[in-house]
């Protein structure tokens, strides 16, 4: 014998409903987005991350491609994001900070790391590859820099927005004040010592380990 079908009760053509219209909302929006993405000539996204790559940091490039580096990283539109974004990423550490994490990850970090380490750590071939290669790709990310502003990049854009200065000095404890000066304000000397300590500091820490 054939079952007749049920007719929908009220609280079932609500969700279908409330479901039907969110879908058909997303899409019009989608198609649109992308209809003035494409039509656009000027990009979306504000690009500020850029490069400028050398002999070594253009064979840095090919041996970063080719050790797969990009399964979990993304740099110069390619790649993933399961581990971290490296567009910009030399406007933030330095080509030895970049070597000497590549070589020993914890230590450089200072605390556990997810993937980079030694094996059964996913990431364990990239310090196990030849010196020089190493070398080459750190010259490499180390080209990759980004403007002053950008979340990737150490420094803050060089004007000064009228917002965050009141938001500081309402905020911040006074002690801040005296700990701490603007980045933008440092001499170019006291920016060298400063790389110079967080250098030592981090050679320090290799020593620990
Ligand atoms: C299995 C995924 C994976 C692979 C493959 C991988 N990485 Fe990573 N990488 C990570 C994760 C996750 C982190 C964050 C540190 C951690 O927890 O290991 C990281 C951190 C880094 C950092 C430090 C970034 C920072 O500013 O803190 C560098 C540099 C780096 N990776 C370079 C490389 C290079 C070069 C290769 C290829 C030889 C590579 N990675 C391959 C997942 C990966």
């Amino acid at each position: 014998m054939k079952k007749k079908s049920q007719p929908l009760k009220s609280g079932e053509k609500i969700l279908f409903i409330v479901f039907g219209v969110f879908f058909v909302l997303a899409t019009i929006a989608y198609v649109g987005l992308e209809t003035v993405r494409l039509n656009s000539d000027e990009p979306m996204f504000e690009q500020t991350t850029f490069f400028d790559f050398s002999e070594e940091g253009k064979k840095g490039s090919e041996l970063y491609r080719k050790a797969r580096c990009n399964s979990c990283h993304r740099a110069l539109r390619s790649g993933t994001s399961m581990g971290l974004i490296l567009d910009g990423i030399g406007s933030k550490r330095s080509v030895e900070w970049l070597e000497a994490f590549i070589l020993n990850p914890e230590a450089t970090y200072g605390h556990e790391t997810l993937d980079h380490g030694p094996s059964p750590k996913e990431a364990a071939y990239a310090m196990k590859m030849p010196r020089e290669d190493i070398t080459r790709i750190a010259i490499f990310l180390s080209e990759l820099k980004a403007d002053p502003g950008s979340s990737v990049s150490k420094m803050p854009p060089p004007e000064h927005s009228v917002f965050i200065d009141s938001m500081v000095k309402m905020w911040a404890p006074a002690e801040w004040k005296e700990k701490y000066t603007d980045i933008r304000d440092r001499k170019p000397e006291e920016e060298a010592v400063n790389v110079e300590q967080e250098q030592i500091k981090s050679e320090g820490d290799l020593v620990n380990e």
